[in-house]
């Protein structure tokens, strides 16, 4: 169960801290070692139906407030993110199993986006067009779209719900979340401070229970103006169509094949340092994770060899302990996923440089890995593996490493370490992806568009373009004459 000292934080009518004799609940189990934590309420369609009425009637009241007003409650709910900063990371590593420095990153992560939000808040502003007639004024002003829906994965709890609703908010909307079955507790300690800091009841809902039930009506609904997405996109591509019927405003955050390109003028330690990071944060569960590995020729073998090294550094465990790096892969199906990746190239041809197995057949912890002589043909190449497995290939020429970098139908991240000033410009600008790291594995910041191209999703979070899906722009053309 999860510990009382934080029941605080999760005091909401849909959570349970003993096993509900009646009504439908999921039960949330700690991530590290199976055991329940608490039982969320399962909403169904009815109960999600009515919650979309609520969301509509406070969204009424609350686009009236001034952007002062709504900046001030944002900066309130960041104050508290970070006075209880601590607390926060707990429930989430208990729940979603990442170390807890992670879990500290991520809450501070996640209110950095509530700091900016409030600041933009207070920017949304509009445009006075030069009339080519006299006697006519044009303007655009700029209105909240309305009642949105989030849905929500389990691999940021906090920051990937931060990120949807504190633009939200800055514009004057509404939101019902769907947080990732796994790792609802986490969305309710979110709004639990929220309502602290002064938000409106019903201005944001916290909707736990299945996809069809949450997710589809949601989609289905004529009221909610705007579906918001992070996950797979395999998920993102069936809520599109389900939103295609009312013709929702979409923001979609899906999957990556991140490349990595490491050419023979990079610094060695500093490219090592950037593949550890963007490879084995969350367990190499994001979606900016490097999938691929391109090494130039030149240094493949030293290269390789420091990144064994540091990888063998790498302790697997329960998130809760001192000095654990990497903590569970989210299901058996991604334990089964990661094998069969290892699996494939090896029988293509790789060869095992360390790792390559599950700790026990009991829980999903999995050994950091490294492959060498990884080549195109393999599953690695195409699909991403969302686990630790560093597959590393090699290229010959700058050409080469495009090519092979770009030969996916995803775009969302991807990363290259050269000291070479032109190479950072012409690759950067050659690679067919929406974020681009130079020289480092770490490009996460809310000052910044967060967001793919390709299949990898629509629309960008974080940063001043974050805000405006959740706006409409309305002309105004005001005729003088009398
Ligand atoms: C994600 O995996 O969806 C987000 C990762 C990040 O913000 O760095």
């Amino acid at each position: 169960m999860i510990d009382q000292k934080y029941h605080y934080l999760l005091n909401h009518a849909d959570i349970a801290f003993e096993a509900p004799t009646s009504g439908a609940y999921i039960e949330v189990k700690d991530a590290a070692n199976g055991t329940s934590l608490a039982w969320v309420k399962q909403h169904d369609r009815a109960s999600v139906e009515h919650f979309i009425l609520r969301s509509e009637q406070a969204q009424a009241a609350f686009k009236k407030f001034t952007a002062l007003q709504r900046a001030d409650i944002l900066m309130a709910w960041y104050r508290l993110m970070l006075d209880h900063q601590e607390d926060l990371a707990q429930i989430l590593t208990a729940e979603q199993g990442k170390p807890l420095a992670e879990a500290r990153g991520e809450i501070g992560s996640a209110a950095s986006f509530i700091r900016w939000f409030a600041e933009q808040a207070r920017r949304i502003d509009g445009d006075i067009l030069p009339s080519p007639q006299a006697q006519q004024r044009l303007l655009v002003i700029k209105q909240p779209i309305g009642v949105t829906a989030a849905i929500t994965p389990w691999n940021f709890p906090a920051a990937m719900i931060t990120r949807k609703i504190a633009p939200a908010i800055a514009a004057g909307c509404s939101m019902l979340i769907k947080p990732a079955e796994q790792t609802p507790l986490s969305a309710y300690a979110l709004q639990v401070l929220a309502i602290q800091a002064g938000l409106p009841s019903d201005v944001m809902i916290t909707l736990s229970g299945d996809s069809v039930a949450v997710g589809k009506t949601l989609c289905e609904s004529d009221i909610v103006r705007k579906l918001t997405f992070t996950g797979s996109t395999e998920v993102g591509r069936i809520l599109a169509e389900q939103c295609a019927p009312t013709i929702k405003k979409l923001s979609l955050e899906l999957g990556g094949n991140a490349p990595v390109i490491v050419f023979d003028d990079a610094n060695i330690e500093q490219a090592v340092k950037g593949i550890l990071a963007s490879k084995f944060r969350n367990s190499g569960q994001t979606c900016v994770c490097a999938n691929r590995v391109y090494i130039q020729e030149g240094i493949y073998d030293a290269v390789a060899q420091r990144v064994i090294e540091e990888v063998n550094k790498l302790k697997v465990g329960d998130g809760r302990i001192e000095g654990t790096t990497q903590g569970p892969l989210v299901d058996e199906a991604a334990v089964a996923k990661v094998e069969s990746h290892i699996q494939d190239a090896l029988a293509k041809g790789a060869t095992l440089a360390t790792g390559g197995k599950r700790l026990s057949e009991s829980n999903t912890f999995f050994e950091p890995t490294v492959l060498t002589g990884v080549t195109q043909e393999m599953r690695v190449a195409r699909e991403e593996t969302f686990g630790p497995l560093a597959p590393l290939f090699s290229f010959k020429t700058e050409q080469d490493a495009v090519q092979m970098a770009n030969d996916t139908e995803f775009g969302l991240a991807a990363y290259l370490f050269t000291q070479n000033a032109s190479r950072q410009w012409r690759v950067g600008e050659a690679l067919e992806y929406g974020m681009v790291g130079v020289n480092t594995g770490m490009i996460s910041i809310e000052v910044a568009p967060f967001g793919g191209i390709k299949q990898s999703g629509l629309g960008r979070e974080g940063s001043k373009y974050g805000i405006d899906d959740y706006l409409e722009m309305k002309y105004l053309c005001v005729d003088l004459s009398e």
